[in-house]
């Protein structure tokens, strides 16, 4: 008897799990994606390479009108290749990544035999993960633009259009960080969830589901939460208090080392700005001593955070023409000296795989994040990867999803972006289905779904 109804599958260690969400479910999210929403986004990174063919020329001489040409080529072959749903092919750009990625693909052709590794024949999670990596490909194989970042454009303009939100929240913020120790832990309590569901909806902000048209914070991040709250499909924010209430009592009396909390990140603007004041809340509230910040080491779903986005973020805060905002970012830039707040950015992150593959396939990523107090993953991408993309029943245990990924205590903080869910309570999800279509792809809905790994090591 399986647990799960529906089609099953097996995956490659002969689990039974409900099956991957795929282009070839026609009419499905994971088809629109494949047949528009990629597309749309090929287009416009062939664009803005081609927008900046002058620059390229500035920079670079004839040698970089030959890369922009060439970039262009292959990327128009690689849209091509989607839209008319040709086989996955293996990456030959020799890049340090590129033996693992076509590992997955043997993989992928090995436990599909009977059918071929297709755009819309295979896991959506893989191609669309696939599409991004040939685009680094397609810039990589062409020096001198071959670390040109075709999306910080946007990122750059999601940041700036966000910057009256950034403001009011960091005049919040530094309204209490002054007086942090003589905070009681109630009000303590209430200011952590205000800044957590702060996080939660930054994570509205990304510019993959818009197709990179522009989707930046401009309302109040603090007014709009009363409202919002309703939507919250799944609420753990009290475990997560008590697993850092617990953690401090523990370092308080000796008996556990500092509190660390790491941050899986997902986009850069006004997403970022929310989870660095969310950990700068954290260290200067006590409930944390150190920050490990973990992000993609090449441009990825258009609007995730790299390194570059990351340190120009704290540098722009930093300068930033307001006393509470420039404030918090030179604080940000002093945990970054102090090595309080570290950048890491393992290229696990910008591989297809589920994180159930984690401990086999990046054994020391696994093994660092076994050594944080709690684990936040931003966004929905990390949800897709963190229960497999499945077709899972959604009063499926996040626990049961996780199918044994769990290096430490750890949380999503997810707006619902693709059709993937777990955890509700039974009729939930189908009476969402009948009132709103469209629930778990519109972005209205989110959770805070917490799993700790093992319960009986916090008390
Ligand atoms: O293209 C779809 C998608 O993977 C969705 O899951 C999501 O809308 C987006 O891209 C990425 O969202 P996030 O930035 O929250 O991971
Ligand atoms: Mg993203």
């Amino acid at each position: 008897m399986t647990k799960f109804p529906g089609i099953m599958a097996t995956d490659q260690t002969g689990d039974v799990v409900p099956p991957s969400l795929s282009a070839k479910s026609v009419g499905s999210f994971a088809y629109l994606t494949v047949r528009d929403r990629l597309p749309t986004i090929l287009t416009k990174v062939i664009d803005t390479i081609h927008r900046n063919k002058n620059k390229f020329f500035e920079e670079y001489g004839e040698e970089g009108i030959q890369a922009e040409k060439q970039t262009i080529s292959l990327l128009s072959k690689l849209r091509n290749e989607l839209q008319t749903d040709k086989p996955i092919l293996a990456l030959t750009d020799g890049l340090d990544d590129a033996d693992a990625w076509n590992r997955y693909l043997q993989r992928q052709t090995d436990q599909h035999e009977d059918q071929e590794v297709s755009w819309f024949k295979s896991p959506w999670l893989y191609v669309e993960c696939y599409m991004y990596r040939r685009i680094r490909e397609a810039l990589w194989l062409n020096p001198p633009i071959s670390d040109y970042d075709v999306f910080n454009e946007g990122k750059t303009q999601s940041y700036f259009e966000s910057q009256q939100a950034t403001i009011t929240l960091c005049t919040y913020f530094e309204s209490f960080n002054k007086n942090m120790e003589n905070i009681p832990d109630n009000l303590l309590c209430e200011y952590f969830n205000k800044l957590l569901q702060v996080s939660l909806w930054g994570n509205k902000c990304d510019l993959s589901i818009s197709a990179g048209v522009d989707n930046s914070q401009k309302a109040s991040p603090i007014e709009s939460l009363a409202a919002f709250k309703l939507f919250i499909l799944v609420d753990d924010s009290d475990s997560l208090w008590s697993t850092l209430v617990t953690t401090r009592q523990q370092t308080q009396s000796g008996k556990g080392r500092s509190c660390r909390v790491d941050f899986v990140l997902d986009n850069a603007g006004f997403e970022l700005v929310t989870d660095l004041v969310l950990a700068d809340f954290l260290l200067s509230s006590g409930l944390a001593q150190e920050i490990r910040f973990h992000g993609k080491s090449f441009p990825w779903f258009v609007s995730d955070v790299t390194v570059e986005d990351f340190h120009w973020t704290i540098r722009q805060t930093m300068a930033a023409n307001h006393r509470s905002m420039s404030q918090t970012g030179v604080r940000w830039q002093q945990y970054m000296k102090e090595g309080v707040w570290s950048y890491h950015d393992h290229p696990f992150w910008t591989h297809p795989h589920e994180f159930c593959d984690m401990e086999a396939n990046a054994p020391d990523l696994y093994a660092t994040l076994q050594t944080a107090d709690l684990v936040l993953f931003k966004g929905d991408l990390n949800y897709r990867k963190l229960t497999g993309d499945r077709d899972w029943d959604h009063t499926v245990g996040f626990d049961t999803a996780l199918r044994g990924f769990g290096p430490a205590p750890l949380c999503s903080l997810r707006t619902l972006k693709a059709n993937v869910q777990v955890g509700l309570q039974p009729g939930r999800g189908n009476k969402l289905s009948s009132q709103e279509p469209d629930w778990m792809t519109c972005g209205k809905y989110a959770v805070i779904q917490f799993h700790n790994p093992n319960p009986d090591k916090q008390d």
